[in-house]
């Protein structure tokens, strides 16, 4: 059977294409290349190049390719962009999963996996969040997430699908250079930008109230993301069509603070990465954290990786597109 991966040549979705290739699995991609990056994409792989808002090119995709399941990560994911802009993140995010579930109605796929996220808590007041910790998204990115697992969970009650959504905590590091984060938007390069242009990395907020004052987060290798859609996708290859119906965390269950990664991330790169300290930004929560018991229940999938590996491979990734940057 084929996988077909939309966003495949993404960040997260490019880690799951190698990962399922290397366990043997049949894979073939579709793109619009907004965000991806090609030089991610294995020599050989079956690649379309269009729109999850494309219902024909999904539908050749489905038929030339044999499709059987579909991992779909194809989305926005910025969320000051979405407060800005929330129709572009309902019509790329809600409408073009939408097509990509019709499509999949249409053309017989019984397997479906959707990712989605930690921003579907908002701002959950516990020490560990597990997925029956109440839904409260605080931006219209977090809103789409939370609708499109609805959505997923619907269509796979109506046309006998197995589904699966997945919500990331803080993805970071790289399984080899050339998969790294292109992006700035997360921690980790933020901090690698502002340190390689000689400017001390910002906390936002040093007030809350968490041990050391700093935000604390639940940071999970990308390697780790990317082998926890193996196991889900073995899961739905062996269940019966229309069994599963999952949502679940990847997180390792273990609070990082902001200070705490900084340290890290000077030990790793041998700058100097003190931060430099500046207002809360609104709608940071001072904690979320996985609880990661149910993933491991259902799917035995647990991480392997701590921040040590996230960051130095990270940072070998970033080392690779900024020559000169190591010190
Ligand atoms: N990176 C994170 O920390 C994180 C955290 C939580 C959830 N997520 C979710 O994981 C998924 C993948 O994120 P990522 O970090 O790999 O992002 P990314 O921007 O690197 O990858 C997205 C991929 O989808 C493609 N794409 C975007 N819109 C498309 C469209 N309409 N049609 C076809 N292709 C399209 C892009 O070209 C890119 O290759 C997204 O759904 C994102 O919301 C990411």
């Amino acid at each position: 059977m084929t996988w077909l991966i939309t966003g495949g040549a993404g960040y997260i979705g490019g880690h799951v294409v190698r990962q399922l290739i290397d366990a043997g699995e049949r894979v073939a991609l579709i793109d619009d290349f907004s965000t991806g990056d090609r030089t991610r994409l294995p020599a050989g792989v079956a690649v379309v190049e269009g729109s999850t808002l494309d219902r024909a090119a999904l539908d050749r995709a489905i038929r030339e390719h044999e499709v059987e399941g579909i991992l779909h990560f194809a989305a926005k994911k910025q969320v000051g962009e979405s407060v800005e802009q929330p129709f572009l993140y309902y019509r790329e995010n809600i409408t073009g999963l939408q097509t990509v579930l019709e499509a999949a109605a249409d053309g017989g796929v019984k397997r479906f996996l959707f990712s989605s996220s930690a921003a579907v808590y908002g701002m959950p007041d516990v020490d560990l969040v597990t997925e029956d910790t109440p839904c409260h998204p605080m931006n219209p990115y977090g809103e789409t997430k939370l609708a499109g697992e609805w959505l997923v969970a619907a269509a796979g009650r109506t046309y006998g699908m197995s589904t699966v959504s997945l919500r990331y905590f803080n993805v970071a590091g790289a399984q080899s250079p050339e998969l790294s984060d292109t992006g700035v938007l997360n921690l980790v390069p933020m901090v690698f930008e502002r340190l390689t242009a000689g400017r001390a990395p910002r906390i936002f907020g040093d007030d809350y109230p968490t041990a050391d004052g700093t935000c604390v987060r639940d940071f999970i290798h990308v390697s780790d993301t990317a082998s926890a859609h193996i196991a889900a996708a073995r899961r739905m290859r062996t269940d019966k069509a229309g069994e599963t119906s999952l949502v679940l965390n990847i997180g390792r269950g273990e609070g990082v603070s902001v200070k705490e990664m900084l340290d890290v991330i000077g030990r790793v790169t041998g700058y100097d990465a003190t931060g430099e300290v500046a207002p809360r930004r609104p709608g940071d929560p001072a904690r979320v954290v996985a609880s990661a018991d149910l993933i491991h229940k259902e799917l035995g999938w647990s991480a392997r990786y701590g921040v040590e590996e996230m960051v130095a491979s990270a940072w070998d990734g970033w080392c690779s597109r900024h020559p000169g940057a190591r010190r």
